[in-house]
Parts: C-alpha cells; structure tokens; sequence
C-alpha cells in the first residue's frame, strides 16, 4: 500500500510527530511505502470558500503547500492523521489542510484506508472526542475505511511519547495496517 501520513504539529520533534515515525517503522516493515508531508511546516492558505475550484476547473485558487498534499492523496491508498489536540480538537495547522480538501473532488473519493493518531496532555482520553469525530465524520463522508485511531493519553512535553506504550501501538498500527 501506498500510505501518506499528513502530521500537523508545530514541534518537529514532538510527540504526534515521534509516533507518525512509529508508525512508518511499522508500516514500512510490512512491506508499505510511506511517505510522510508535514501540513505544519508547509505554507497552506486557509479555504476562503470562493467556490472558483467548484466552478468547472476543479483547481484551486491558491498554489502553495497543499498543491504537493492533493497530488499525493490521490496516489495514496491510505491516509494517516498524526497531530496534537489543541482545545479538544485538531490543530489549525491540520484543519488548513483539511479544509483544502473542499477542491480535491475525486481525489479524494478513491476508496482508501484512514488512520489517526492524536496525542494529548490530558490522561482522560474523552478530551479527544471531538478530533475523533471530526475524523470519523469525514472518513464516513469521503467514503474511507478506517484502518484504526490512537489516542496517546498524559503527553506533555516534546518527546514524552518515546519511552510510553503508545511508541510500541504506533508501531504495531503501521504494522498490521
Ligand atoms: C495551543 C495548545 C492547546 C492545547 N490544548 C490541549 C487540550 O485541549 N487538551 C490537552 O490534553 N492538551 C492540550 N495541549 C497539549 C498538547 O496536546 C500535548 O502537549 C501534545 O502531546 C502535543 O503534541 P506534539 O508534541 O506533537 O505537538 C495543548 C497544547 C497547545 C500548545
């Protein structure tokens, strides 16, 4: 399988961003080829909902960070989501590129594999519910399957993930995506 993992944390060597690694080990050790485009280091104008890319072109009026993300989901079979919960939900650095998906049209309807994995400070999990139901929702609306969800509980600082269980869940994830 061809997995893109799309990360959207601000630290490069933060705590979503260690388990996408983990991930891709594992991944990468069943044979997939993953590539991985990080939507927080990548210039991604927000969507301005001027409808120009549902107009007959099918493009979008920007050409930036996201032009790269569009063309590799549409070679993808999977998509995995890593990032940080920020006040309940995805980060904007993610949500950009989310939002973007708004020109992808058939792109994006390719039947594929759809994984997320968010991390958190707090230890209760429910304080990702509504990230999780973001994700859910639009996988269900896209038309992906969902290929599972990580919910990496009590990481704080940059790093914390390293030496939690949640190195070994990453990494077993990608493994038997
Ligand atoms: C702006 C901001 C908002 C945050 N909001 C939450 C939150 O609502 N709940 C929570 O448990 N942690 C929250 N955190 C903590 C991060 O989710 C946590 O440190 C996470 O592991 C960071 O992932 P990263 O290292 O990949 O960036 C917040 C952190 C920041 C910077």
């Amino acid at each position: 399988m061809n997995i893109l993992i799309l990360t959207g944390s601000p630290r490069p060597n933060g705590n979503s961003n260690l388990l996408a690694e983990r991930f891709a080990e594992g991944a990468r050790s069943a044979g997939h080829t993953v590539t991985r485009l990080d939507a927080a280091h990548l210039d991604i104008h927000p969507c301005v909902a001027c409808e120009h890319c549902h107009n007959g072109s099918g493009t979008c009026t920007f050409h930036d960070g996201f032009t790269d993300i569009r063309r590799t989901i549409a070679k993808a079979d999977a998509l995995v989501f890593a990032a940080p919960i920020y006040y309940f939900g995805l980060p904007a650095q993610l949500t950009a590129a989310i939002d973007r998906f708004y020109a992808c049209g058939d792109d994006l309807n390719i039947p594929k594999k759809a994984a997320l994995i968010v991390t958190l400070a707090d230890t209760d999990p429910d304080t990702a519910a509504a990230a999780v139901l973001q994700f859910r929702k639009t996988a269900e609306y896209v038309g992906w399957a969902e290929g599972g969800v990580l919910v990496a509980t009590g990481l704080g600082a940059a790093g914390e993930a390293k030496d939690s269980p949640f190195a070994d869940q990453a990494y077993a994830l990608g493994k038997n995506f």
